[in-house]
């Protein structure tokens, strides 16, 4: 499938700002290690540079509707290490879009570190929030930060964190079609990603639906909140895009797949079984996880395959859903080693 190319009659518009197709790679130490023979990785932590990780496939829909609606400003909002933020920084700055991020951090001042720097650098207009008005008055601080850009004369366009709306969810709808032809339709997968404004997996389901991909399980592994509240959002976001684009898709064709126990503490804290998988990884495969959500999730996937999650001849796929700049922010956790 070209880039260019339409993978579905319902697909909408695109912007081609992300380096896909990302490549299929092979961990064959790693499979060596659990004693499997196959563990396959698509590297979607590879989407470009700056832009890296899975929020550019979804930015590549949503920017195309903002664009297109006539905006010069980007609004949108996250934690302050978030991935989604600073690849909306640098694609805003790549498509000459102001960017106006809101981000929840209990600190007024945080360590100007990770995908914070990067956002200022990318000349972002950043404000830090208060958990508590993050979550308590999100509306009003949005609505403050929309028309503060009208009064400045901007023409201001919003989404959410994680740009997990049914736009985004097509750019895993277009994952699903990439592993189609770098792995086979009919090849029986079992798919691990992370989980949180659960976009991603929402994403891939449909598509693993709607590209006919019936031997292929999508296994999400939760890192932010419980498998009930995420079971819950993914169905409210399926809904969404099923009726926003008309797909005809039914509950039944879409089974949720989630893997409790691996979320820790909470979002954005790590374990110690974490920090060891992604010191393991990095050592055994020169491979980069990162601790909010590739670390949680490489660990659920590893230990899920070890007490025999994979059924007879069922490969499994890693999607790397980025994240190295939160690495780089929580160098603390690896001590001298
Ligand atoms: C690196 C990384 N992986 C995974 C996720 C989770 O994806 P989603 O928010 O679509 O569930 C995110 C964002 O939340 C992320 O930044």
């Amino acid at each position: 499938m070209a880039t260019g190319q339409k993978l579905h009659p319902k697909e909408p518009a695109r912007l081609e700002l992300a380096r896909i197709p990302t490549p299929v790679v092979e961990l064959k130490n790693v499979a060596r290690q659990i004693g499997i023979q196959r563990l396959l990785v698509k590297r979607d932590d590879q989407t470009g540079f700056e832009l890296s990780g899975n929020k550019i496939r979804k930015l590549e829909y949503i920017l195309a509707d903002a664009v297109a609606s006539g905006a010069d400003a980007l609004v949108t909002h996250g934690g302050f290490q978030s991935n989604h933020c600073r690849a909306t920084a640098a694609a805003g700055a790549s498509l000459g879009l102001r960017v106006r991020l809101l981000l929840r951090c209990p600190d007024p001042h945080p360590a100007d570190d990770g995908n914070l720097f990067l956002d200022r650098l990318f000349g972002a207009d950043v404000t830090i929030h208060h958990p508590d008005e993050y979550n308590g008055r999100r509306t009003e601080m949005i609505e403050t930060a929309m028309e503060a850009e009208r009064r400045a004369g901007h023409r201001p366009y919003f989404f959410p964190v994680g740009a997990s709306i049914p736009l985004g969810c097509w750019g895993y709808i277009r994952c699903v079609a990439e592993l189609i032809e770098q792995i086979g339709r009919d090849t029986p997968l079992a798919i691990y990603c992370a989980v949180s404004s659960v976009g991603t997996y929402t994403g891939l389901s449909i598509g693993r639906t709607l590209l006919g991909c019936r031997n292929w399980r999508i296994r999400g592994v939760p890192v932010s909140d419980s498998v009930q509240i995420l079971n819950a959002d993914i169905r409210n976001l399926e809904r969404q895009t099923n009726e926003r684009f008309d797909l005809g898709l039914r509950e039944a064709d879409t089974p949720i797949d989630l893997i409790d126990g691996f979320i820790g503490e909470g979002y954005a804290i790590p374990y110690p079984d974490e920090v060891e998988t992604i010191r393991s990884v990095a050592r055994s495969e020169g491979m980069l996880l990162d601790p909010v959500y590739t670390g949680k999730a490489m660990t659920g996937m590893l230990a899920t395959i070890c007490n025999g999650d994979l059924r007879p001849g069922e490969t499994p796929v890693f999607i790397h859903t980025g994240g190295a700049f939160g690495l780089m922010a929580r160098r603390d956790l690896f001590g001298q080693s």
